[in-house]
Parts: C-alpha cells; sequence; structure tokens
C-alpha cells in the first residue's frame, strides 16, 4: 500500500525547541529551588505540558494543588514563549523543507501531528505555516501521546486512511502513538532509544521519495 500523507512531528524534528524548553523549565526550577539538569530535560520530549510539570514536580518531590499547577505550567510558558517569539528560518532543521517540498510536489499530503500549544507561533515564526494541509496539535487533542488521537486527527483532517500515512517522530511516546494509530514510524534520532520505530535516521536530511517508496514497500509488505 502506498504512501499518501506523512504527518511530522513539529518539537525535534522540524524544529529544535528542546533548548527553550529546558531553559524555561530551568527558570521555573530554579525558582522553586529544584535541581533539573539537561538529562531531566530528555524525559520530556514529547511529553504534553502539564504531564512534563509532574515529572519535574516529581523530580523535586514537591507538591502542588491544581491551582499552583496551573499558575507554574503559565509561568513557564511565558518563558518559553519569549524565546520562541524570537525564533528565525534559519532553525528549521537542515533537509526538513526541501523533504517536505519533493512529498508535495509528488501529490503526498503533508500534516503536522504535535503535542504543542505553541504550533502555530512556531510554525508562523519560522514561515511555514503555508506548507502544510492539515495541523494537529496540543490545541486540538485532549489526549497526550502515546495515545494515537493527535496522528488519528491528522488524518482525518487530510482525509487519508491512517494505513497510507507515515509519521516522523523524535519521541519514544510520539513513536508509539504512531503505532496505535496503525501507522507506519519513521523515528529521528537513535535506534537505541526509539526501538519500535520500524526504521530510524538521524535527521530528515536522511530522507527523500525514493528511500520513502523503498522503505515502505519493505515495511508494509
Ligand atoms: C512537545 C514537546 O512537542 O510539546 C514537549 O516535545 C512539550 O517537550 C510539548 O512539553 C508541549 O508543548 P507546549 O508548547 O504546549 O508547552
Ligand atoms: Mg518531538
Amino acid at each position: 500500500m502506498q504512501t499518501s500523507a506523512c504527518i511530522f512531528d513539529l518539537d525535534g524534528v522540524i524544529v529544535d525547541t528542546a533548548r527553550y524548553h529546558f531553559l524555561a523549565w530551568k527558570r521555573l526550577t530554579d525558582q522553586l529551588g529544584i535541581h533539573f539538569t539537561e538529562e531531566d530535560n530528555e524525559r520530556l520530549k514529547g511529553v504534553s505540558r502539564i504531564a512534563s510539570l509532574d515529572i519535574i514536580l516529581e523530580i523535586g518531590k514537591v507538591n502542588a494543588d491544581e491551582n499552583q499547577k496551573h499558575e507554574y505550567a503559565t509561568r513557564k510558558n511565558k518563558w518559553y514563549v519569549e524565546y520562541i517569539s524570537k525564533m528565525t528560518p534559519d532553525e528549521i532543521l537542515p533537509g526538513s523543507l526541501a523533504f517536505i517540498k519533493e512529498l508535495r510536489n509528488a501529490g503526498i499530503r503533508v500534516a503536522i501531528g504535535s503535542a504543542s500549544k505553541n504550533t502555530p507561533m512556531i510554525l508562523e515564526r519560522v514561515g511555514i505555516s503555508e506548507l502544510f494541509d492539515a495541523v494537529a496539535d496540543g490545541n486540538i487533542v485532549k489526549r497526550a501521546k502515546p495515545d494515537p488521537e493527535v496522528f488519528l486527527k491528522a488524518a482525518e483532517l487530510l482525509d487519508i486512511e491512517p494505513q497510507r500515512c507515515v509519521v516522523f517522530e523524535d519521541a519514544v511516546a510520539g513513536v508509539q502513538a504512531a503505532l496505535n494509530a496503525g501507522m507506519m514510524c519513521i523515528g529521528i534520532g537513535s535506534p537505541g532509544i526509539l526501538k519500535k520505530a520500524q526504521f530510524v535516521i538521524s535527521g530528515l536530511n536522511e530522507m527523500n521519495l525514493m528511500k520513502l517508496r523503498i522503505l515502505e514497500n519493505e515495511i508494509r509488505s
């Protein structure tokens, strides 16, 4: 079965925003007296804002009620938005634009499937809002990855069956979400970490349509 659509996670696949998340969480954890490291930050990849906060509070053994949690998450997001509002098109990861344009020229539909509520702002800042046929993000889904909701929603918006979609993902929870959606998944990162992805590359600069066709034949047959 041939691929009719490609769905891209945003953070870590098309742009590298993990460092901005880290800087913003670090400002919050410094204020709360929690020791938070870049290694801890790895655990937050693909994880929703509120679930990330829960992990951080657990690391710091800090208790907070719902109101406090809401205030902490809002504080962190304010700083995060300050960082991403300064992003430029130079921050698009190598190979992403060329691959997405190649797909579009071949009639393959493209969508974003991201947990981030800041997706529209990031797409706008790096100048690629017009590149996607659909955007499924944290503003329209309720259940976080590994729940398949965000990818199923993207497929629905594109009007393409899940079995004809390929997901590109850098997070373990995101790979699982793609598989739960019944989609083929190409991991972006390390094969040792993204063990369940059907194929892993280090970045979209290693991908092109011919390679995708070869992979889908091997994986879907
Ligand atoms: C994901 C990131 O894409 O979006 C996570 O990998 C982040 O680190 C999540 O927590 C939610 O992002 P936001 O922008 O809604 O806080
Ligand atoms: Mg990601």
